[in-house]
Order: C-alpha cells, then structure tokens, then sequence
C-alpha cells in the first residue's frame, strides 16, 4: 500500500500544498466520483471543492446523477474493471469492505493516524470505514433514514396531528385523500419504495425484528406475520401517492412538499438539504419527526474511499482530500448542507437546526437502548446482492396487486438466491 511503504502523512500533504501552491512543482489531483445532483447535494459536493481548491488542489467533478447511487455502482464497477479506477469515489457500508477486500483501495492509515480519527470517529462509523484493521474510507456524515418530512399548514387542513403510529399515518392519509390532497409524496424508484420498506419494518417490528429481517436474513423473520403485516402496510400506502410517482426522483417529491402539493414525505434527511437550499425553516416551514412507530435510528452513511492509483499528483490529491474530510469546519458546512450530522461527535452543536439536534440526539439515544439499526435500502446492512433482492420485490409489490402472502414467498425465495 503506497501510503505505507512510502511514510506519507498528512502534514507533509498539507505543508506541500502550502508551501508548492502556485508553484505547480507538485500538483494534488482528485478525480472524485459521486452521485449528488440535487440542489442540496450539490451545494454539500460544492463546499467539498472549494475546500479542496482552496488547499492548492484541483478537482475533476465526476458526477453520476441517480438517488441512492445505483447508476454510479454501475460506472464504479466498469472503471474498475477497465483498470481506470477513479481517484475518489463516494460508497458506502460493506460495498467498501467487498472493495477493500479485492485488494484496490488504499490504505489510510498514515493521514488517519495524523488527523487522529480513532479518537474523533465514533465506534459504528470506525467499522464501517476499516477493513483488517486499516482504514480504507472516510466517513463523511451521518444521515438518518426514518424521518417524515411534513408540510405543516397542509395537516392543518384536515385538522390532523402529526402521526406518531401507522394507524394514525393511515388515519391522517385518508383524511387527506377525502379532502383532495396527496397525502404521500413519492417516487418510483426502487430503493425509494425499499426506503419506505424499512421504515415500515422497524415502525411496526421494532429494532430486534429489523435485524432478523433486514439483517441476519432470517427466513423466519421473512415469512412472519410482521413482515405479512408490513406488506399490507405497504399495500396502503399504493393508496397515498398521486398517479404520477412512478420514476419520479426523490428531490422533486420533496418539492412537491414544500409546495403543498403534497403533505408528507418519508425520506432519509438528504431531504433536509432541499429545504435548506430553498431556505426554509424546520419547525415552522416544515416539520421533521420520525416515521411512524420508530424512535430508534436507521443509519445511513456516506464515506470516500480511494482507489490504488498511478501518478505522485493523484496520491497528494488522495491524502489531502481524505485529511480535508473531517476537519471541523468543513464538516459543520458541509452537514448543514447535506442535511446530515456530523461524522465527528466532538462538533459543538450550537451552529446546527433542529433537525440536526434531533438527529443527534435520538442517535445517542439509540445507541443506549440497543435501537440503533442499519439501512438495508442504503446499503449499509446487507451487501448488494441481498439488498437487491429486497428491492426487487418491494418494487414489484408496490407496482402490481400482489398479496403480501406472494410477497413473502418471493422475498425469501430472492433472498436465498442472493446469499
Ligand atoms: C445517500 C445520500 C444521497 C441520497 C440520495 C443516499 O443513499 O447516502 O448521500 O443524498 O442517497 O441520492
């Protein structure tokens, strides 16, 4: 591993590109891989260049665009495959162990060991991050999946509270569908229907189930009574969404919340990142709760990791854009933003919304009971394979007039295949 072998750290990255800056005597390249498009995400992508730029180093934008990073999977692979791997690249949970145990990332041990994120990661994003010991990614934030995102004055109308059990979701929905309104804002695309899902499988099986299901794959987690009662959940909720969700991306779903064309959407808080962009106030322009049923916390993640590449330039490039990562101020910018929280837990909370306090809280709050559990649709429970399973038939499901006992019979039948 280059880092290794040849003793470079961070200090000697950062003072290189102080001391060279304008120089051009030793150029720090990074051609960085993404998927973030929305307005939100980009403004997040945007901070992370102008610090880079601003550390002497240039940034080739390779964005890939498509939610929840699917079509960027398929380019990552094909690069990789062609030996043209790029500098950077943003994955996440064990896509980044599989990577790292193919022999092709790097190792960042020595820019780790400078910045001393042993002391500043917390244990969940450590795992994560390391593979046999070694840091081979970045964690950049933390986002939480099992939020509603509401649009207040469009509740008022049908005089309803915000819903705190699936039962009032219901109860709430068909309010708001006898009165003309969409009570769901969605779209139709696979891992947005599988992040519905897991919503739906932790309100109603609560953190234990999820695991057995979401998880450990157990069949008889897959075929329970709670997953059939899931599938029904799920069934109702085809009822909430307006007729034109099939492909719509995420973004503009949350558009047509801040808009009231829509009351509510459920949504990991990147959502929060387009409230923001369009400048609007939580607590008072939107409301941001848990998904009904849940106080725990599903975690989502999103790391750089780093290519073994050719070239002095793109290494100086790799380090100094993996020190940046972490740094105190860029991580308060870049959250706020992003719409997640900080992947360092030492950050003073002061500069952060109400969203975001929530988010840290509740994490805290997860971690001591035990209600901490992994995104299966943001692929930080399960690798791709399964996950693929899960998303195929959640989708087929939500699309079709499957019965949820059909349902679980394929979910499980997929999910062994994929194992
Ligand atoms: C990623 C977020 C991203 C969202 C929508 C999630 O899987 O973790 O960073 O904003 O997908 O693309």
């Amino acid at each position: 591993m280059h880092r290794a072998t040849t003793g470079r750290t961070l200090g000697l990255a950062v003072g290189l590109a102080t001391a060279l800056a304008g120089t051009g005597a030793q150029a720090q390249t990074a051609e960085v891989l993404h998927y973030w498009t929305s307005g939100g995400e980009a403004r997040a992508v945007a901070a992370l260049q102008e610090e880079f730029e601003a550390a002497g180093g240039t940034w080739v934008d390779a964005p890939v665009a498509g939610g929840g990073g699917d079509a960027q999977a398929t380019v990552l692979r094909s690069r990789v495959l062609a030996g043209d791997p790029p500098t950077a690249v943003q994955i996440k949970g064990p896509n980044i162990h599989d990577w790292a145990a193919e022999g092709v990332l790097a190792n960042l041990d020595a820019v780790a060991a400078e910045a001393g994120w042993d002391d500043i990661l917390p244990p969940l994003l450590r795992d994560i991050v390391t593979y046999d010991d070694q840091y081979v990614a970045v964690p950049v934030n933390i986002h939480r999946v099992n939020w509603l995102w509401i649009n207040p004055e469009v509740l008022a109308e049908v005089g309803a509270e915000v819903p705190t059990t699936w039962d009032e979701f219901n109860a709430t929905a068909d309010a708001l569908l006898e009165a003309g309104i969409t009570p769901l804002a969605h779209g139709g695309q696979p891992w947005q229907d599988a992040t519905v899902f897991e919503t739906v499988v932790l309100g109603l099986g609560g953190p234990d189930f999820y695991r057995q299901a979401l998880v450990e794959l157990d069949a008889d987690a897959l075929t329970s009574d709670t997953m059939i009662a899931v599938f029904d959940q799920m069934r109702r909720i085809t009822g909430y969404v307006d007729p034109n969700f099939p492909g719509r991306d995420w973004n503009l779903a949350t558009g047509m919340v801040m808009n009231g064309e829509a009351a509510m959407q459920i949504m990991g808080d990147w959502a929060k990142g387009e409230f923001a962009a369009s400048e609007l106030t939580p607590d008072e322009d939107y409301l941001c709760v848990p998904t009904p049923g849940t106080s725990g916390f599903v975690l989502n993640s999103d790391s750089f990791a780093f290519f073994e590449v050719e070239g002095d330039d793109r290494v100086a490039g790799q380090d100094l854009l993996a020190g940046l990562i972490l740094g105190e101020s860029f991580q308060e910018t870049f959250n706020l933003f992003k719409g997640s929280i900080p992947a360092r837990t030492d950050l003073d909370r002061s500069a952060f919304d109400a969203c975001a306090v929530r988010s840290m809280e509740d994490l805290d709050s997860a971690v001591a009971e035990g209600s901490l559990v992994p995104s299966m649709a943001h692929e930080i429970a399960i690798g791709r394979a399964p996950r693929g399973a899960f998303l195929d038939v959640v989708t087929q499901h939500f699309n079709s007039d499957m019965s949820s006992q059909e349902a679980v019979e394929l979910l499980l039948e997929e999910v062994e295949l994929a194992m």
